[in-house]
């Protein structure tokens, strides 16, 4: 009877609906759509209102249809929710009033709630489904199983799918997730080899909701259709950076059992932004409607996508957060939630076209406005002479704006100093008169405006491509394992970290302004956490930095960014006065993270240093390959090398890979460094070297207890550290104890334990290696930051 009721409202409708399902090479026939979880939040949002879409597009295509709405709770208890939730669907605005109430009448008719529990409960959804096909006599054209429920339930539910839902005589099966999809890649493994014993690849949509965007399915055509005025500029030379920005107002108040355990990374970045990003530097797919060239050219950008490290993301928490966390997970009052609310993270593309682009991610609730969007801003080498508010002197930007913002409406806009951008299909049109408003820096009619003639739902959208079996806007197993081993190593590098806590809206002010610094990012502002008078010692209060001794020796010690500028000076002074006595500085820098911040300095404010005259030697080495991250020579041609203009024949890496092995004693790496030390340096005597000091006082790679006062003479010795990796190459004392000048570099909190246990030790270099440094002729300084020296 529901069916034939069905059959009859359908032919009597048969008016208007949309080709583009149609065109989709399918039977058709009777589609059974169920949603598991259909009176949860997102069905009552999104999904009903979508189905609703796709029947109004579909009642005329010959496919007829029947939906459920499934639950754990009976149906007694859920039927009249579910009709409260389907009562509220609409019709879009080109659907004359009589018609939309009919095609809702009908819609109502054919929905239906079942509860879904137990593996029985889902036998009898299937039997019922055949029966009536039987009765009515209709063949069956497939089966669409929406799972809106936690993650944690799709296996088990996948898995009574497959045991007794699965359609026969060629009818598909589609079943559709949600995320999140595993929180870091070996679950998102799990998950996937799980779902992959009931599902077939073929069979699982799994929904990116930014996909079904009408902007961001619109950026490869775009990007296609302008192809030639893009082609000259879509690189490195013109690209100043790439945004990729999602703010939200919205709390997470109701959301906190979820998403105090995924947090904005994973909620945000690791998905929607980072398909925008793979859509807007994919190389162009020659079909854009393959899915498989699509994911391909996807697949590469992850693969030539440089790892995230701690220091290329800063997070935040907005102030109330600790308070919502305790109230919805009944958490005491000592508990400390670090899950971050704001996240920005920069990310960079290594290959020739992107290579040094900052590309930055930014998402975060409570903010001060509610926008989304992807700004490609190019660099402009126009100088205006006399009118620089003229247009050409103006930011050359693209902007990809989803929704919402002071514009309001989804929008391509393209800055009038780039290009006149090709006008696109008849689903968009050009905005002309606008409503005086400033988006990204420019006044809108600064912008050549595209937007869609019809705003539709990101939902409604996706749900036409799966029933069109179009699977083009979906994320694929091998997807979604490629954006977890990116995301995943940052993650884990974050675990433990404080966020900056923000108050929320209007009040945050700058406190979240970024600053891109090289190859890092972080807060523009430095909060002090402190205040100088809890720090004590007048030398901390006055932020200045203090000169004194340590271990009888010179001391300099300051906050580290002073602390930093002062040792920067003080090599670059050291250089100049060795180019000008000899013509040469011999610089030996040593490994570890430590450094990285005088690197920083040293690239991004010395432009002066005579890095031509500089030859850089490795203090030590781990026997690693160069190319890899763990590879001391390798953070240093990140970090400072590739920044500055030094000769590569100055450039003097250990070499620990000889005849295509690692650190082999009978390879003789460390005497041919020694070799080379000794013909390249005056008396084997660098000019400075530059040392750091680990927790168990090690320093080079020479480690308690490796015996290093018998290694004679030796400049240059293999050494065992009892941390992975455990072999080294590093300078001795007697290579070290030579050089004109020593820094010991000892910097954060966790040191200040090690800094007391030094200032008390007699030198014992085979206990405390760090001991063993002392000059003969030369002179030896610690720098040590207030935070290793005062706690
Ligand atoms: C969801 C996230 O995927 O996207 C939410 O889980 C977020 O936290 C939402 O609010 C944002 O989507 P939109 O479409 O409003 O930009």
């Amino acid at each position: 009877m529901f069916v034939t009721v069905l059959l009859l409202l359908v032919t009597l409708c048969a008016q208007g609906g949309n080709g583009e399902e149609r065109a989709a090479a399918q039977r058709s026939g009777h589609v059974s759509v169920v949603i598991v979880g259909g009176t949860g939040d997102l069905a009552k949002k999104y999904l009903w209102q979508g189905f609703f879409q796709l029947y109004v597009n579909q009642v005329r295509s010959g496919n007829t249809f029947s939906f459920y709405g499934g639950g754990l709770s009976p149906a007694d208890t859920a039927t009249s929710v579910l009709f409260e939730i389907l009562k509220a669907v609409s019709c879009s605005k080109d659907v004359a009033p009589q018609r939309c109430a009919l095609l809702k009448e009908q819609f109502l008719r054919l929905a239906r709630y079942r509860q879904l529990k137990t593996l029985e409960d889902y036998r009898d959804l299937a039997e019922h489904i055949e029966r009536e096909l039987q009765q009515e006599g209709m063949t069956e054209a497939g089966r669409l199983f929406y799972l809106s429920l936690p993650a944690f339930a799709y296996v088990d539910v996948a898995d009574k799918i497959n045991n007794s839902c699965r359609p026969t005589g060629g009818a598909w099966l589609r079943v559709v997730l949600e995320k999140p999809f595993g929180h870091d890649f070996r679950s998102a493994q799990v998950l996937a080899t799980q779902l992959g014993s009931s599902l077939k690849d073929e069979e699982m949509y799994r929904i990116d909701h930014y996909l079904g965007k009408q902007v961001v399915a619109k950026i490869l055509p775009f990007r296609k259709e302008n192809r030639k005025f893009l082609d000259p500029i879509w690189n490195k030379h013109h690209i100043e950076r790439v945004e990729i920005v999602m703010k939200e107002t919205l709390d997470v108040k109701g959301r906190i059992s979820f998403y105090d355990q995924y947090g904005v990374i994973r909620d945000v970045l690791q998905n929607h932004l980072t398909e925008v990003m793979t859509l807007l530097t994919m190389r162009l797919p020659m079909n854009l409607s393959s899915s498989e060239e699509v994911l391909q050219k996807k697949l590469q950008v992850f693969s030539s996508m440089l790892p995230l490290r701690k220091n290329q993301a800063v997070v935040g928490q907005y102030q109330a957060y600790q308070t919502t966390v305790q109230q919805e997970t009944n958490k005491t009052k000592d508990h400390v939630s670090l899950s971050p609310t704001f996240a920005a993270v920069l990310a960079h593309i290594d290959d020739a076209q992107y290579e040094g682009v900052p590309i930055l991610m930014i998402s975060g609730k409570m903010l001060d406005e509610r926008v989304g969007y992807a700004r490609i801003l190019f660099k402009n080498d126009i100088f205006c002479l006399q009118n620089p508010s003229g247009v050409h002197c103006k930011p050359k930007q693209i902007v990809f704006y989803f929704r919402h913002g002071s514009l309001q409406y989804p929008a391509i806009l393209v800055s009038k100093n780039l290009f006149s951008p090709v006008s696109m299909d008849g689903d968009w049109k050009e905005v002309t008169e606008h409503t005086e408003v400033n988006i990204l820096g420019l006044p809108i009619s600064d912008y050549y405006v595209q937007t869609p003639t019809e705003q539709k739902e990101a939902y409604s959208e996706l749900i036409s491509h799966i029933f069109a079996g179009r699977k083009n806007s979906f994320i694929t197993a091998e997807n979604l394992l490629a954006s977890w081993a990116l995301w995943t190593p940052l993650l884990d590098s974050l675990a433990g970290s404080y966020p900056r806590i923000y108050p929320g809206g209007a009040d945050n002010g700058d406190l979240l302004d970024i600053r891109v610094n090289g190859k890092d990012i972080g807060y523009n502002s430095e909060v002090v956490l402190i205040s100088p008078e809890q720090m004590g010692g007048a030398s901390a209060n006055s932020f200045q930095v203090m000169q004194g001794k340590f271990r009888s020796a010179d001391m300099v010690s300051a906050w580290p960014e002073e602390l930093m500028e002062r040792l920067a000076a003080d090599i670059q002074e050291a250089a100049e006065a060795a180019v000008s006595e000899g013509g040469v500085f011999h610089l030996a820098i040593s490994g570890g993270s430590t450094p990285l911040a005088l690197f920083h300095r040293l690239a991004l404010h010395h432009f002066s240093f005579p890095w031509s005259y500089t030859h850089v030697w490795m203090v030590d080495e781990r026997c690693v390959p160069l190319t890899e991250l763990e590879s001391n020579f390798h953070g240093l041609h990140d970090h400072l090398l590739q920044h500055v203009r030094i000769p590569y024949f100055n450039i003097h890496p250990m070499p620990v890979q000889l005849n295509q092995r690692l650190c082999v004693e009978e390879d003789g790496g460390a005497p041919l460094y020694e070799k080379e030390i000794s013909k390249s340096v005056n008396s084997s005597s660098f000019h400075f070297v530059l040392l750091g000091v680990g927790y168990d006082s090690h320093t080079a790679s020479l480690f308690p207890g490796s015996k290093v006062d018998e290694l004679g003479e030796s400049l240059v010795a293999l050494t065992e550290s009892p941390v992975k990796p455990h072999q080294r190459m590093s300078l001795t004392f007697s290579a070290i104890n030579r050089a004109r000048t020593v820094a010991l570099l000892v910097m954060g909190k966790g040191k200040h334990e090690l800094i007391t246990q030094l200032s008390r030790v007699k030198d014992n270099p085979d206990k405390w290696p760090v001991t063993g440094v002392k000059p003969a002729d030369g002179r030896l300084v610690w720098y040590i930051d207030y935070d290793a020296l005062l706690g």
